[in-house]
């Protein structure tokens, strides 16, 4: 078995290194998560999460990595046979658009490099073509872990609108959120999608979401 000397640095994408200060909380003693100190903690953080998404609104928490926190997305606001546009801006995208074709949705994925963000011309161009509003949902990821190249998400909004289309906008923020300028309200996403352990910053294993909520009631039950 080999011994490592100093301390161990992950030179990977994602999770990201921990800072000490989360490591410390971490290393606290454990308190009864049914107990009162658990409740106000996780009051607290609910709260202030929304800062981070810098919305109003409520954010929720999984148990889950980034993954689980797609497939909620996608679960919570779409049916099966919707139409849904994403745009391939790398692995992420490609494996979220897998993902909701396995979920039962009818995905169309506009071809990209994997050197370039979205392009907000083509988005407006295939819903000003969807005269009947067939498309559901707009999905992109805002920074493409795997190719680091980050998309314009105000302008993909920009597109949805101009093209006086209702399609929601999902947008995957998993490795952006808190890393990088991202305004929920302020650019009218319907759903955010976040994972910890990469802009957070923290250990993998929770997922969260910020829908709209007025936007996120078409369901009507997908998987
Ligand atoms: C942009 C992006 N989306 C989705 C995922 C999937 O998240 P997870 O690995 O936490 O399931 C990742 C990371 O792996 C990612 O970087």
């Amino acid at each position: 078995m080999s011994r490592s000397s100093g301390r161990h640095f992950l030179q990977i994408p994602g999770p990201t290194n921990t800072p000490l200060s989360i490591l410390a909380a971490i290393a606290k003693p454990t308190i009864d998560h049914r107990g009162p100190e658990f409740a106000s903690l996780a009051l607290d953080v609910l709260k202030r999460i929304r800062s981070v998404f810098k919305t109003e609104g409520p954010v929720i928490i999984y148990p889950t990595s980034g993954t689980g926190a797609w497939e909620a997305a996608l679960v919570n606001t779409l049916s099966p046979g919707d139409r849904v546009l994403m745009f391939e801006t790398g692995w992420f995208s490609t494996l979220w658009s897998k993902m909701a074709t396995a979920l039962g949705l009818r995905v169309e994925v506009i071809p990209g490099d994997w050197r370039s963000g979205v392009r907000a011309e083509q988005i407006a161009e295939e819903l000003l073509a969807d005269r009947k509003h067939e498309y559901k949902a707009v999905a992109v990821v805002h920074n493409e872990t795997s190719t680091g190249v980050k998309s314009n998400i105000e302008a993909v909004r920009r597109a949805i609108n101009d093209a006086k289309h209702p399609a929601l906008l999902l947008v995957d923020t998993i490795s952006s959120l808190a890393s990088m300028d991202y305004r929920h309200d302020e650019w009218g996403v319907d759903v955010t999608v976040c994972g910890s352990q990469k802009g957070l910053m923290l250990p993998p294993g929770w997922g969260s979401t910020r829908f709209r909520q007025k936007r996120s009631k078409h369901r009507r039950g997908l998987a």
